[in-house]
């Protein structure tokens, strides 16, 4: 039997597979271990249970070193792991792949749907007492359905968003660094960027997705055209998105995540025709339990010396 320090609280029943384990963590008020004291727990835990809101560096690897076995994160995206020294030191990095796919290609597509139509800026003024009945200028949108689709990163989740807008009859292209010899594949993500009506992002985060859209690919895209974003944060450059939705130079943006969580840049706040949600892209209950229990089994998987199916490969 292990010990594992579990960082954050978990959706009821994600602890069940480490029953018999001496649990570390969450604290009482649910509060973020800070980086000492990652660096204290690994020193004396054979596993580790963190959201990507743990960083996991190279520091807490380290301090591990001969005791930390497994980091299992609660989630798909592991670019708060220093993954290369967690390799080099032995330790089994693990994440939840497949299993959050629709539920995070359902809130790309509510992002889709609500930039596209102006929801957040509609529903402010209703709640704030703007709204002074109905009026045959307002709000005008833009149509998602027919629209040409452009989808970065053609994984799991991007096809899941591919399969959804076939019903909303769009033209479906995707971009992938490799042919994906499906069609609609479009090898210029350059190109892809200049004809589509609405980007999705799903590519990873992490250095070599840093700032792929940038202020020369957002100028890439028409005016009339929608950013969607529930990726990661930093594959956009958030000033630079800022400044095209506050010029006019894009129609719209939905954006899940961002650059510096929970931090917003704040020409983003107060850009207009902006639907801005907090990084809840796999939060059902449903998923968010199956993530919790498929990181936990992984980290039982590996204390008994089994391997799991959901180890880092990258
Ligand atoms: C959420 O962003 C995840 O990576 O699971």
């Amino acid at each position: 039997m292990g010990r594992v320090l579990v960082t954050r609280r978990l959706p009821d029943g994600g602890l069940d597979p480490l029953a018999g384990h001496e649990l570390i963590g969450p604290k009482p008020g649910d509060e973020p271990y800070t980086a000492d004291e990652l660096r204290k727990q690994a020193r004396a835990c054979d596993a580790f249970v963190c959201l990507l809101t743990d960083r996991i560096d190279a520091a807490v690897l380290e301090a591990g070193k001969g005791t930390l076995r497994v980091v299992a994160n609660v989630a798909v995206g592991y670019d708060n792991i220093d993954v290369a020294a967690a390799r080099a030191l032995d330790i089994v990095v693990c994440n939840t792949p497949g299993v959050l796919d629709e539920t995070t290609a359902d809130l790309a597509f509510t992002l889709i749907l609500g930039a596209c139509r102006l929801a957040s800026d509609a529903e402010h003024d209703v709640r704030a007492g703007r709204w002074h009945g109905w009026g045959v200028t307002q709000y005008l949108g833009r149509d998602a359905h027919g629209a040409t689709l452009g989808v970065v990163g053609f994984g799991r989740i991007g096809r899941a968003v591919a399969r959804r807008a076939e019903g909303f009859n769009m033209r479906v292209l995707h971009h992938a660094r490799t042919d994906t010899g499906l069609e609609g594949y479009v090898a210029d993500l350059d190109a892809m960027l200049a004809d589509a009506d609405i980007v999705t992002l799903h590519v990873p985060g992490g250095a070599a997705t840093h700032h792929l859209i940038d202020a020369r690919r957002i100028g890439l895209m028409k005016p009339s055209s929608v950013l969607v974003n529930t990726a990661r944060g930093t594959v956009v450059d958030e000033a630079a998105l800022a400044d095209a939705l506050h010029d006019g130079s894009l129609f719209a943006a939905g954006l899940d995540v961002y650059e510096r969580e929970p931090e917003i840049h704040p020409r983003l706040l107060s850009a207009p025709r902006a639907v801005l949600l907090p990084h809840i892209g796999s939060a059902s209950r449903a998923t968010r339990t199956r993530m919790a229990t498929m990181a936990t089994e992984a980290v039982a998987a590996v204390l008994a010396g089994s391997v799991p199916p959901n180890i880092v490969r990258a």
